[in-house]
């Protein structure tokens, strides 16, 4: 399902209350709400309309469990780190008790932080799947979301839910939720803004290639929805 709007204002507003709308409808149905975020410069407006009026008093924030789909291993206030950028965005402004507040922590070796991340996933989620119930993806323009990326062996991955990921191109480490993760949601929700992604936006949605070059090609929801939140700029490409 794809939905086009006028522009990322647009968009965030309408990605905020799909956000507000998931969260109390997972509460009422199953007492709390787990989400995982994105990272990246798109989501910033939707989170930033989330911490303040009408959006912020839409939400069960006491009930939400925050988690994120990927992370630089950069320390906390780096300003490369997703969970800094979603705290002064979102976080510092709800409600939600900071003991359900689940950074992804990359302060030891990578390996090491993935299975940690991952672990605490396995205890948190008591039926052996990872359900999140809404997983907030960006898709970047050479088709990796979250730190899947274009080449790297995480794109294989069956097993594990947390992987890390060394970028040689940008010299870091990261650590991401597997497809084999994110996949179990049962709401995911693609944000893609601007001009500049208009042109995988295609491929990924009209000229589907291999995963291998294409990582946004692996999100597949198991039993969940597949939603995609672009604006017109991004969608210039795709067909009427
Ligand atoms: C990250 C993100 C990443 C992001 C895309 C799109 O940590 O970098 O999780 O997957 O969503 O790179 O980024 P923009 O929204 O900035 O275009």
């Amino acid at each position: 399902m794809i939905r086009v709007y006028a522009d990322l204002e647009a968009l965030s507003h309408a990605a905020a209350g799909l956000f507000a709308a998931e969260a109390r409808q997972a509460v009422q149905a199953r007492g709390r709400f787990v989400a995982a975020l994105a990272g990246g410069s798109t989501p910033r407006r939707t989170y930033e309309l989330l911490g303040q009026e009408p959006f912020r008093e839409m939400v069960p924030w006491q009930n939400a469990h925050i988690f994120w789909g990927d992370e630089r291993c950069v320390p906390g206030e780096d300003p490369w780190s997703n969970a800094r950028m979603a705290r002064q965005t979102l976080l510092d402004h709800v409600p939600v008790p900071p003991e359900q507040v689940h950074p992804m922590v990359c302060n030891c070796a990578p390996r090491e932080a993935a299975e940690e991340y991952e672990a605490f996933l396995r205890g948190f989620f008591a039926t052996g799947r990872p359900q999140f119930d809404l997983v907030l993806l960006g898709l970047g323009e050479n088709g990796h979301t979250a730190s899947l990326f274009p080449g790297t062996s995480v794109l294989e991955e069956q097993q594990r839910w947390v992987a890390d990921v060394y970028l040689a191109e940008e010299g870091q480490h990261r650590l991401t939720l597997t497809a084999v993760a994110i996949n179990q949601a049962t709401l995911i929700v693609f944000l893609v803004s601007g001009y500049g992604k208009a042109s995988i936006l295609w491929k990924v949605l009209e000229d589907a290639q291999d995963p291998g070059s294409i990582p946004a090609l692996l999100i597949k929801p198991a039993d969940g929805k597949l939603l995609w939140l672009v604006d017109r700029n991004a969608a210039r490409l795709l067909q009427p």
